[in-house]
């Protein structure tokens, strides 16, 4: 490091705020201040914004329709359809040959698919669905990696109203067969497998197992194969090479399905307190409008820019912000494959600059993965066409914050540090990058249109500087409709807590804490249920534990997040051993192949401790709070209350020897 960038890192790491650059105001989207004030006061009528940037067959009649609350709709009695606004408007609009997806391989190859292309291929394939028997509002369920066959098969199944359900493909075939038993899904998209690090990872092998545990009838497999000679499978009665069917439908026409506005979109699986996860229902109207919205108004997204979010498509993030949201607006959204780290460290900078990128969207968890890496590699290339950068899933620790405004950014670009969730389907609380202030830390002020307060446990808004607990007190377009086959756990999940019912003023709790300041500025401060968020993805500690207790040789399990310098929360495991088990190495490495066998490599755990007992109150419920403790090297809570409290300095001896 020079004496002068010294200087710089000293100067930055000191300030707490920054303002947005003039040359980013002048040509944001949306740039006026009064936008706040007009939301408000034209609430919820505000919403026509969103609505106007699509395309609809039918005018809806009503905005909000709050009769059944907290069972809202949206947009009521409108009709579109979703494929038909990501891609036959722009290619009648003279976007045709405009790049839709520009996708990049692990290896290095690359696949551009004009907007043109992209409606001739999905066209394609959703004839192919129609001709297996897939009708509307069967549920579609789709396990891929990033490979441009999953947001064509999203688009297919928009085409003719069949709601998908994508399940990410890092998770087991334990995983795969719950979603699809859940969502009765009897369709599935699947691939031969993907590449890792240059290595070709098996996937339909890991399909077929889940498959081997659905308990109803599955009508069609349907296999992409993107591994060509690297491996060969045989294909079962009911399965179908994706090419052959797509190769069987060329050139066929399908007209998109008029849906209603409140007619559901997709379903997605995510992880909540207890072992089974919560289909979470987006509708057609209001989740594309919501999406398209902050898109443009957040992301600044414009046709002619080149756009990249790094997510996986298999998350709500890549859903909302590589396909629908910069679709709807028409603009080029790039699709990577592989890791940040292969060949090189300089992969995410190589593709930045290789294609012009505009916006550049994250998680934190990547962010400090390449401030440990160090700036060599960002400053091997040219970054100079970023004006935006994003990022999601977790809080951003300002030191990281600077980092990637200084090194990626240039310090000419504004960061907007976009909280939100699965349930919200969009963004909820953020600056507007053209007109806000932005302090590193702190996600920002709620959104336009958006009623998000900090409140204590009785529910009266805290004051400024303040803790509490975040909640939402007015529907937004955006919002889950319900909790699939399931309203009485949508209640009870997300509206019981803070809601007056006999009032019938609803406020939508997401379940996590948060602290507000003079500004209104909201800094979450995360999950306040047994959810840990790993590298930003969430996982519930209850489906970690049966997965461990699963295991021969564990009586009982305990599973805890702990502060972790990249993955921001790393999940600890207590576990006492049965008797006749010892606890040691090969009961670990069983305990994490249970692991992964029912959820995933995500959920690995980062350190299994073995305790002879685990702490417990004296009604025999666990102290998680101090596991918790224990696994962040935090000092330790109070013990008193405690029916064993000797074995807390055990534990921590064991964790702190490690
Ligand atoms: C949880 C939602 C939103 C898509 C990715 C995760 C945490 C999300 C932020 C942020 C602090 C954040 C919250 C939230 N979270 N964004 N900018 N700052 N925390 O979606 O799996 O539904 O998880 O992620 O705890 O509740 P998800």
């Amino acid at each position: 490091m020079t004496r002068e960038n010294a200087g710089l890192e000293a100067r930055l790491a000191e300030q707490e705020s920054f303002e947005p650059p003039e040359s980013f105001v002048e040509q944001a989207n949306v740039a006026d201040e009064g936008i706040y004030d007009e939301f408000e006061e034209n609430w919820p009528a505000c919403w026509e914004q969103a609505a106007d940037l699509l395309d609809w067959d039918e005018p809806y009649d009503t905005v909000l329709e709050d009769d059944d609350a907290p069972f809202y709709e949206w947009f009521t009695g409108g009709r579109l359809n979703a494929s038909a606004n990501c891609l036959d408007r722009h290619v009648e609009n003279g976007a045709k040959n405009r790049a839709a997806i520009k996708w990049e391989g692990e290896l290095g190859e690359t696949r551009t698919y004009t907007y043109g292309d992209l409606l001739y291929e999905v066209e394609a394939f959703a004839a192919a669905l129609r001709d297996l028997g897939v009708e509307e509002d069967d549920v579609v369920t789709l396990y891929m990696p990033m490979i441009p066959e999953l947001p064509i098969a999203m688009l297919a199944c928009a085409r003719i109203g069949a709601p998908h359900s994508v399940v990410f493909a890092g998770f087991s075939a334990d995983a795969l067969a719950t979603r699809m038993n859940a969502a009765d899904s009897e369709y599935l998209v699947t691939c031969d497998g993907y590449y890792r690090r240059g290595d070709a990872l098996d996937h339909l092998s890991k399909a077929n197992e889940g498959l081997g545990d659905v308990e109803h009838e599955v009508e069609d497999v349907v296999v992409v194969d993107r591994l060509g000679d690297a491996m060969d499978h045989d294909l079962a009665g009911n399965q179908h090479d994706y090419g052959d069917l797509v190769d069987a439908h060329r050139g066929e026409t399908v007209d998109p399905v008029s849906r209603d506005a409140e007619d559901m979109l997709f379903l997605m699986y995510t992880s909540g307190t207890t072992g089974q996860p919560k289909g979470v229902k987006h509708t057609t109207g209001g989740y594309l409008a919501y999406t398209a919205w902050t898109s443009h108004a957040v992301l600044d997204v414009k046709p002619e820019d080149t756009y990249w979010c790094a997510a996986d498509i298999g998350w709500i993030t890549g859903h909302s912000y590589i396909v629908y949201g910069p679709l709807a607006l028409g603009t080029t959204t790039l699709m990577y494959e592989g890791t940040p780290d292969y060949p090189e460290k300089d992969r995410m900078w190589e593709l930045v600059e290789k294609n012009d990128v505009d916006i550049f969207y994250t998680a934190p968890t990547a962010i400090r993965a390449f401030m440990k890496w160090g700036t060599e590699y960002p400053d091997r290339h040219d970054l100079s066409s970023l004006r935006l950068l994003g990022t999601v899933g977790e809080p951003i620790n300002p030191r990281a914050w600077k980092w990637y405004y200084e090194h990626i950014g240039g310090g000419e670009c504004p960061i907007v540090d976009t909280w939100w969730q699965t349930e919200t389907g969009g963004m909820m609380v953020t600056t507007l990058p053209g007109i806000n202030t932005m302090k590193p830390g702190s996600a920002g002020p709620p959104l336009p249109g958006i009623d998000a307060r900090v409140v204590d446990a009785q529910g009266e808004t805290v004051e400024a500087g303040n803790a509490g607990y975040l909640t939402v007190q007015k529907p937004w377009p955006g919002m889950l409709r319900t909790l699939y086959n399931n309203d009485e756990r949508f209640l009870n999940e997300y509206w019981r807590e803070y809601s007056d019912e006999e009032a019938d003023e609803w406020v939508y709790f997401p379940e996590d804490g948060a602290k507000i300041d003079e500004d209104g500025f909201i800094t979450v401060l995360g999950r306040v249920d047994d959810v840990i968020n790993v590298s930003g993805h969430r996982l519930g500690t209850m489906e970690i534990e049966s997965a461990i207790v699963g295991t021969e040789g564990v009586a009982e399990a305990a599973v805890v997040g702990g502060d972790h310098e990249i993955k921001g929360e790393a999940v600890y495991a207590y576990v006492i051993p049965e008797d006749g088990y010892e606890g040691g190495d090969d009961l670990e490495a069983a305990i994490v192949e249970g692991v992964e066998d029912a959820i995933g490599p995500i959920a690995r755990p980062e350190e299994v401790v073995f305790t002879p007992e685990l702490p417990k109150t004296r009604s025999g419920k666990i102290m998680r709070r101090l596991l918790e403790d224990i696994a962040s090297d935090n000092e330790l809570g109070d013990t008193s209350t405690l029916r064993n409290p000797e074995i807390v300095d055990e534990i921590a001896a064991e964790v702190q020897g490690n």
